[in-house]
């Protein structure tokens, strides 16, 4: 059965005729007809023609959220948690199809995205349903007489442009907090991965979100991304992606005078000093390193190990390394899969030309046929200004340093434009605490890594982003402050 037939029944018809537009409570097309092809990692097959959303989709799309705006905000926060709990429970319900077309479209193991990844999508959206009717202003001490108040309010339209590597959770992680706090909103998806978002909006109307709060607009990064980016009625942007095409988002959204949230990329470390668990460091190491393809923002793919621990650290490495079980993601033994495109492939491929790898034994990798699948690489012996060396791969590449002293490992672990997150193993309490204050990022993992809740801010330090994901903190982000000043007895000008 072709990947296609595998999809069908679990997708809207409309969609797969290229109707993945959704604006106004609708599926459509582009309005002067373009698509472009999206295929499954998995084999390199056509799934199904994607509507090349433009300039004018994205200003229907944008007036679409623009008349949804007031009435969502006007429900208030406990009308609008109900909606989202309802939506996460739908979510739940629909973890079959969510994870069949997150697998088909982006490559990542079925055992990874089906119930276990809908539940904790779910959980996303619930915990920002907990928020949302526990908004609140400030009021301040004046003089009698005077009052003076401060009240949040949603921006409006705020668009959300996501990129490939976990659909879900990125298309979730923006929609919910940004509804929570009564905004309406335009998405547009990877031009890789669009095949998750075409179920949102039947689940979002089960929930009973009324037409018109969320629209997804399929198409390319410069023309619906950049034309969202630019619409005067598009009150912020929320993006997650590379560092370059934040960087440029940023510069549009500056000639517009409009706020950003940008969660970026990563080149983060991982330090092994020598009092620790180097087994579980190990472990830490690898799973950093290959899990999703190594196609994780906050993968922590650097390792710096102290030099009289590296022997055994990179021969436990190779071990666990062996036993990954690389090949087909639609099988639910497997734990990676292929890379998300062939673009993808190629620039993995060219990152790591000429990199020495350590022998590894290789018999568990078993790519598909037509599968964009990449040989996991590990390299002790490397130029530390390479490409390789400096740039975010996101491919499953592991690079080793060694350092001899803690001040060492700590400038060694920083030497990098980007200050996503860390990893840091010791039995030490003292080096633990050191590591807190000296890694350079804004999430620090003191024994252990990828431990993440919704509960939790991420928030990208140097070029790794602007703003904050997750957690309470993340709320204010997407409401404007409004300031009330009340003189019940009258104002006399200064002038008088
Ligand atoms: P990208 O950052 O260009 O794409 C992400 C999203 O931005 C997509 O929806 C795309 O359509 C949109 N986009 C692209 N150009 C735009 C523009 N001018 N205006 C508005 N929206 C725009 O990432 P790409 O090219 O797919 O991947 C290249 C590299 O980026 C990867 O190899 C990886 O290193 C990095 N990356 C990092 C991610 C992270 O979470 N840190 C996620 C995806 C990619
Ligand atoms: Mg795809």
């Amino acid at each position: 059965m072709s990947m296609l037939e595998k999809l069908r029944g679990h997708l809207p018809e409309p969609c797969l005729e290229g109707k993945t537009i959704w604006t106004d409570g609708e599926w459509r097309s582009a309005r002067h007809g373009s698509t472009f092809t999206n295929v499954s990692p998995i084999d390199g097959s056509r799934l199904f023609d994607v509507a090349r959303g433009m300039g004018e989709d994205v200003d229907a799309a944008v007036a679409s959220a623009r008349a949804a705006a007031p009435a969502w905000h006007a429900i208030g926060g406990a009308a609008r948690a109900r909606v989202l709990r309802a939506f996460a429970a739908e979510i739940r319900g629909a973890s079959a199809s969510l994870g069949l077309a997150e697998t088909i479209d982006a490559g990542r193991p079925i055992a990874l995205t089906g119930a276990s990844g809908a539940q904790r999508a779910a959980d996303l959206v619930e915990f920002y349903a907990g928020l949302a009717d526990k908004i609140s202003g400030r009021v301040y001490d004046m003089p009698a007489g005077q009052s003076a108040s401060m009240v949040r309010e949603p921006y409006g339209v705020i668009a959300a442009i996501t990129p490939w590597n976990y659909p879900l959770a990125n298309a979730l992680t923006k929609l919910a907090p940004i509804l929570a706090c009564g905004n309406t909103v335009v998405l547009k998806p990877a031009e890789q991965t669009p095949v998750v978002t075409t179920i949102l909006p039947e689940l979002l109307r089960r929930a009973g979100l009324p037409k018109g709060v969320v629209n997804v607009v399929t198409g390319l990064g410069q023309e619906a991304g950049a034309a969202l980016v630019s619409h005067r009625d598009v009150a912020k942007v929320s993006f997650t992606g590379s560092t370059q095409t934040g960087r440029r988002i940023a510069a549009l959204a500056g000639e517009h005078l409009k706020g950003v949230v940008l969660e970026l990329g990563g080149k983060s470390a991982l330090i092994v000093f020598d009092d620790a668990d180097i087994d579980r460091a190990a472990d830490a190491a690898v799973f950093t390193s290959f899990m999703n393809q190594g196609q994780t923002c906050t993968s922590c793919n650097r390792i710096i190990v102290q030099r009289n621990v590296l022997d055994e650290f990179l021969t436990r490495c190779r071990a666990k390394l062996a036993k990954i079980r690389f090949g087909d993601p639609l099988d639910p033994m497997t734990q990676v899969g292929p890379v998300v495109s062939k673009q993808q492939m190629e620039r993995i491929t060219r990152l790591t030309d000429g990199v020495v790898p350590v022998p590894l034994d290789l018999d568990c990798f078993r790519p598909t046929d037509g599968g964009y699948f990449v040989k996991p690489l590990i390299a002790v012996d490397f130029d530390p200004e390479s490409a390789f060396a400096r740039t975010e791969i996101f491919g499953p590449a592991m690079s080793i340093r060694t350092f001899d002293d803690d001040a060492e490992a700590f400038r060694l672990a920083n030497d990098t434009e980007y200050g996503l997150a860390g990893s840091c193993w010791t039995s030490s309490l003292a080096r633990a605490e050191v590591a807190k204050s000296s890694v350079q990022a804004g999430v620090i993992w003191i024994n252990c890594v990828h431990v993440l809740t919704p509960a939790v801010p991420v928030s990208g330090h140097k070029s790794s982003g602007i703003g904050i994901e997750y957690g309470v903190d993340a709320i204010e982000q997407y409401m404007r402050v409004k300031s009330v000043v009340t003189l019940a007895g009258g104002w006399t000008s200064p002038f008088a």
